[in-house]
């Protein structure tokens, strides 16, 4: 099931965003130990009201997680921290939860998704290609090992 993660669910996600930062470092901006060493109250703050993460939880296990925030001056939603679980992927729970998320965008008015990826990870990029991003040509080097993350975008309407 593919719900909202509210504050009670900081440990779960914290849990999970670390395996993501463990199992594809080359996919995050930080590692896992400099996220590992946030206190408590980080994690829970990465749940407010700001943003939205959305998580699919088998049996009380979280499998996969991706967050998005809508930057209200341009009505830009950037999508991050994508993640499934090893164990469940190429089961469509990736497009199913860029899915929601973009649902929610919309909602809150987006008109423009937005998100930057490694661009040496195929299979991220083919599921954003698939759900309709295209790469704008603006790249930077987002990692300290040099790693190039791409922006790909998606123009949205109601
Ligand atoms: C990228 C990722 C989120 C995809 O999740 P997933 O649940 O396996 O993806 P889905 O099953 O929804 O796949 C949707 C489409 O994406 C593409 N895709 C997904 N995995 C792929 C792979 N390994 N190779 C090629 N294409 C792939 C396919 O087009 C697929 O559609 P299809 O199965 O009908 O061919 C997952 O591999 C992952 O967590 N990777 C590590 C973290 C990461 O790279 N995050 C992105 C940060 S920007």
């Amino acid at each position: 099931m593919i719900r909202r993660a509210t504050e009670a669910d900081w440990e779960k996600v914290r849990n999970l965003r670390l395996r993501a930062l463990a199992d594809t470092p080359q996919a995050f901006a930080r590692s896992v130990d400099e996220e590992g060493a946030y206190p408590d109250d980080v994690w829970r703050e990465r749940l407010g009201p700001d943003s939205a993460t959305f998580i699919e939880e088998t049996d009380d296990a979280l499998t996969a997680m991706v967050t998005v925030f809508v930057e209200r001056s341009d009505r830009t939603a950037e999508v991050f921290g994508m993640f499934v679980d090893p164990s469940v992927r190429r089961r469509g729970t990736g497009r199913a939860l860029l899915a929601t998320a973009e649902e929610w965008a919309v909602g809150e008015g987006a008109r423009l998704l937005a998100l930057e990826v490694n661009e040496n990870l195929e299979p991220a990029v083919t599921l954003y290609t698939c759900s309709g991003y295209s790469p704008t040509g603006s790249r930077r080097v987002f990692r300290h090992d040099g790693a190039v993350a791409a922006e790909m975008t998606k123009p949205v309407s109601r």
